[in-house]
């Protein structure tokens, strides 16, 4: 069960935090950090210096402390926050780490490399008391929270419908793994649409193709159908090898009530045609702040005040575990129930543990699903 966290009070200085992996996505970070008000970078962890060097100067600090080890590194300069931006097979061992020395996690998606893994670190952030977040950074968009909005005034929704079509050249890991575009990207996709429908994921069917022009070694198409708690359908197509009209990086969504529709591009204002008046303020939507300065500003809001971010662990598993449905159910050629996946995940997360005190957490929960779906 998800419990309450450590608060940091403010004492009107910035959270001093270190970001652990310094490669791309570490880069990005490094200058969100740098121009937030919210936070002090106080340090670089990689396990290539090299990288942790080269993406220091980058950022324009030179002589920022850098080291290999999380939990030294930021005892040494006084951290009191971790953002792992490490590749995913590091998000485990690196966040364990973290919590494990008392130091609350801000972490790159996905939550880890399996929902097992998720599990052991939902339990791992119980355990230390401290905020474990994943970063789901394409929630933080003004124009998504207006299409939620809007959506208000649908009446029933029953049908979302995400299309996603980009022709991106990545060359590297992306190129060569098993399910490009389930893995890596359509994780973003299914986490927005449950943002969008307040629901989680009942079970899914999905089919995974590579077209005959595909540059992929492993299957760049994909198109699933999920069942929601709510009983709406998600329907979810996409492809990483389709040049020409592309949809936005977000996709392009249609949600559809009883009353009418709402319409994203993905880029730009949402549109609405629909019988029914929408919730909340006419004038629009509060502003979620952009991407990962959004969850950024989420994480820190969490720390000062003790309210729960979008990204909480707990709640955010169940993003991935829309993703290893989805998997499942392409090469099994069958609808998988996500509570049967989690069964068999928690099953396993209680096998694979090694931590005594992480063992006991997860043994505790009356269920994973109740474990999960805790406030
Ligand atoms: N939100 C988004 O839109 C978005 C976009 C790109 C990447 N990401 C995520 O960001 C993360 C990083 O992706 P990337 O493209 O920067 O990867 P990358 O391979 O470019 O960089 C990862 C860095 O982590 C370091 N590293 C690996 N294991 C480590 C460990 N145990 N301790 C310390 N450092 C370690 C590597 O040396 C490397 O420098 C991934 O989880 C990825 O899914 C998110």
């Amino acid at each position: 069960m998800s419990t309450p966290f450590a608060t940091i009070p403010d004492d009107g200085t910035p959270l001093r935090v270190v970001v652990v992996g310094a490669g791309g996505m570490g880069r990005a970070w490094l200058r969100t950090v740098e121009d937030s008000p919210l936070v002090e970078l106080a340090g670089i962890v990689d396990l290539d210096l090299d990288a942790a060097r080269a993406a220091a100067a980058a950022a324009g600090r030179p002589d920022l402390p850098i080291g290999t080890g999380t939990a030294a590194l930021a005892s040494d300069v006084g951290a009191r926050a971790v953002i792992n931006v490490t590749v995913p097979a590091a998000h485990h061992p690196v966040t364990t780490e973290a919590l494990a020395a008392g130091l609350p996690v801000l972490g790159e998606k996905p939550v880890a490399s399996t929902v097992v893994q998720g599990l052991s670190l939902a339990a791992a952030a119980e355990l230390s008391g401290q905020l474990f977040m994943v970063s789901q950074s394409r929630r933080y968009n003004r124009h998504l929270f207006e299409a939620k909005r809007l959506s208000s005034s649908l009446g029933s929704v029953g049908i979302v419908s995400a299309e996603f079509f980009k022709a991106p050249h990545f060359g590297g890991f992306r190129d060569a793994m098993d399910h490009p575009l389930l893995l890596d990207m359509a994780i973003h996709q299914f986490d927005m649409a449950r943002f969008l429908l307040d629901a989680d994921p009942v079970s899914v069917f999905c089919e995974e193709y590579n077209p005959a022009w595909s540059w992929y070694r492993g299957d760049a198409g994909a198109s699933a159908i999920f069942e929601m708690t709510g009983g709406e359908r998600f329907v979810f197509t996409g492809s990483w090898c389709s040049p020409g009209q592309e949809t936005s990086w977000n996709a392009s969504w249609r949600i559809s009530g009883g009353n009418g529709t709402v319409l994203w591009d993905g880029d730009n204002e949402p549109t609405i045609e629909s019988t029914g008046a929408a919730a909340g303020s006419p004038a629009g939507s509060p502003d979620p702040g952009q991407e990962i300065a959004g969850s950024l500003r989420d994480f820190v809001a969490a720390l000062r005040t003790g309210s729960t971010p979008m990204g909480q662990v707990h709640r955010n598993i169940m993003s991935l575990a829309m993703v290893e449905a989805a998997v499942h159910s392409a090469s099994t050629g069958t609808r998988v129930a996500v509570d049967a996946l989690l069964e068999e995940s928690y099953r396993e997360a209680i096998l694979a543990e090694r931590d005594p005190g992480v063992l006991e957490v997860l043994k505790s929960w009356p269920s994973v699903r109740a474990a999960l779906s805790a406030p």
